[in-house]
């Protein structure tokens, strides 16, 4: 693939909340994980861990804790990426914290982009009840849920989503 390829596969991703209610193959829920554990994380600690969930009553659940959004019970394969603190904190203390959630985010990140190289479709899901889901999950304290990747087969939307300009992003040199 080259850098004009890449741009592509990128711009031609967007989030997708329709799903098919075909389960996702086993291979799929693997590669996606696989993508994910080549990410980058601070000292190389992987300070991330998924949650794959495909039973039916625990993605009812989780919709529910997440306000009820209808996507998270329709999607076949959800995956609860968690940030974990006691692997970034044992080496970087307090910064740990802010180490874990960036794993994490990293690491579902690769997700979201293995499950569109695979000509899935998903969703990334932030608005949740954190209490809500710990309960439903049964994590540990030291477990903090970061986001939930809704996967499937999809139907996508018409229309992308539209970006602001790059300039109102981009500062040079100084803010
Ligand atoms: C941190 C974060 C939280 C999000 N939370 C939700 C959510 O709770 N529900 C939802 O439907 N979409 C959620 N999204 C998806 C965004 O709405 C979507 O990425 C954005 O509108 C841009 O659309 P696109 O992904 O199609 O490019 C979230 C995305 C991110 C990165």
């Amino acid at each position: 693939m080259d850098f004009s390829d890449f741009l592509k596969f990128l711009s031609c991703r967007s989030s997708v909340r329709e799903y098919e209610e075909m389960p996702l193959e086993d291979s799929a829920i693997e590669f996606i994980i696989s993508c994910a554990s080549t990410a980058p994380s601070a000292g190389n600690l992987e300070a991330w861990d998924v949650v794959v969930v495909t039973d039916a009553d625990t993605r009812l659940a989780l919709a529910d804790a997440s306000f009820g959004q209808p996507h998270v019970e329709k999607s076949p394969a959800l995956f609860v990426v968690c940030a974990n603190y006691v692997r970034s904190m044992s080496q970087y203390g307090e910064r740990g914290i802010l180490y874990a959630v960036e794993d994490a985010t990293i690491a579902c990140t690769y997700m979201m982009l293995a499950a569109h190289a695979r000509g899935l479709h998903s969703c990334w899901t932030g608005a949740f009840d954190e209490d809500e889901v710990r309960e439903v999950l049964g994590l540990p304290p030291h477990i903090r849920p970061i986001a939930i990747l809704a996967t499937g087969h999809g139907h996508p939307p018409a229309r992308l989503a539209e970006r602001m300009d790059i300039g109102e992003h981009v500062h040079r040199d100084e803010w």
